[in-house]
């Protein structure tokens, strides 16, 4: 069986294929070479899912894979009255050009379909009161889409690090960790996708070598040491190429649910839950569902602390069982796993694999599992195996070290 196992590790280093793909179709498409070119990437979360809209702990990290955005501002002929202002955008993965103007940024969904994220982070920049430039830009990206891997917060990200650089918002101005409220601002308001923050924290917040802790209440990080390489690991990450089915109601539905039982148990979010009052919490709640719901945040996040208390450490290959556990409470719990899902995790946990789990949002998308980097190639192939058993489609994978977030790169 030929395995498409691509090396994820290494990173497009500035002249790599997608950001030449980006600068060149700047230039052809408005006759000029860009005034820069900037990227961010897509992530994989290690732990901590469904948490972040609960105020909890998440710890995703940045993949190879990254969303380029050549841009300019505008020419001066278009540089018009504040209110005539336009942003042009094109895409190499749609193949299309879009338009907007101010009007149409400010009101909120008159863009649809990818221009939305673009157009929602000129409308949460405008909306924070900052004011954004005119501008030409060229987008490309080898983000897989539909793969749960943020191809969205990858996209928002980019935009907002070109924009805010081109309009000379630098750090001191918009300090970089105010950033993801803002691309998830533009998610939640423009395009009216109700995510929580953690995809748009990890674009932007992620160090290379580094896993980010994050705090979804505080918004505080630590960069957590993920040396996978030293400690001769590697991340196997299998698309298991499940159709997404019913995502977008079933997370609002989930998000919905912990929201009641946090006002049921009188807390602000299910974070005021620590795992030792959970029995009792439970007791408190009406029904089998919304107690599985509240067992899965909490101790997910118990699980995420867990987590970075080895690997803080250097005990990267223990975190194995908890990967796992995350799992099963995903599965039985919070139940978004489905059977591609589950199948691509037990057969890699059978192949050798010190840990597996779902990562993203659910119903579909991707599995990592923590493998010793020369049984990548063993784990993928028995998850291979039980895909064929089963008769689903054949899955893809790669491997991935964590990279940098959101940044110039010319
Ligand atoms: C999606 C959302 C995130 C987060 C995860 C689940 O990726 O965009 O905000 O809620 O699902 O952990």
């Amino acid at each position: 069986m030929t395995l498409p196992l691509a090396d994820g590790g290494a990173r497009d280093s500035g002249a790599g294929p997608v950001t030449r793909r980006a600068h060149d179709g700047f230039r052809q498409r408005y006759g000029v070479p860009p005034a820069g070119v900037w990227a961010a990437p897509g992530r994989v979360n290690l732990i901590g899912e469904h948490t972040d809209y609960n105020d909890g702990f998440v710890l995703p990290f940045a993949l190879p894979h990254r969303t380029v955005v050549a841009a300019s501002l505008a020419e001066p002929a278009e540089q018009a009255a504040p209110a005539e202002q336009g942003w042009t955008v094109w895409s190499e993965q749609s193949g299309e050009e879009i338009a907007f103007n101010t009007a149409d940024a400010d009101r909120p969904g008159a863009v649809d379909g990818w221009g939305g994220y673009v157009a929602g982070v000129v409308w949460a920049l405008r909306e924070a009161g900052y004011a954004v430039p005119a501008a030409r830009l060229a987008i490309a990206s080898d983000v897989p889409l539909g793969a749960g891997l943020s191809s969205s917060a990858a996209l928002e990200a980019a935009v907002l690090t070109a924009l805010t650089d081109l309009g000379g918002l630098g750090p001191d101005r918009l300090p970089v960790d105010r950033r993801p409220a803002l691309a998830q601002r533009a998610e939640n308001g423009y395009a009216g996708v109700p995510c929580g923050i953690m995809d748009q924290s990890a674009s932007i917040r992620c160090r290379a070598g580094h896993a980010l802790f994050l705090d979804c209440r505080s918004l505080d990080v630590e960069h957590v040491p993920f040396d996978l390489a030293a400690a001769g690991l590697a991340v196997l990450v299998v698309d298991t190429r499940a159709p997404h089915r019913h995502v977008s109601g079933e997370y609002a539905a989930r998000r919905a649910a912990c929201e009641r039982a946090a006002g049921l148990l009188g807390v602000p979010a299910l974070r005021e839950v620590p795992v030792d009052d959970l029995p009792a919490a439970l007791d408190r709640l009406p029904d089998d569902p919304t107690r599985r719901r509240v067992r899965h945040v909490v101790t997910e996040n118990h699980r995420v602390r867990e987590t970075v208390t080895l690997l803080r450490s250097g005990r990267i290959r223990e975190i194995g069982p908890l990967l796992t556990a995350s799992h099963a409470s995903m599965r039985d719990d919070f139940e978004i796993t489905v059977p591609e899902v589950d199948v691509a995790v037990t057969a890699a946990l059978a192949g050798g694999a010190y840990g597996a789990r779902m990562t993203g949002g659910g119903f579909g998308g991707c599995v990592l599992a923590l493998v010793d980097a020369d049984a990548a190639d063993r784990v993928a192939a028995t998850v291979g195996a039980a895909y064929a058993e089963h008769g689903f489609p054949p899955p893809t994978f790669f491997t991935a070290l964590p990279c940098t977030g959101a940044e110039r790169i010319h």
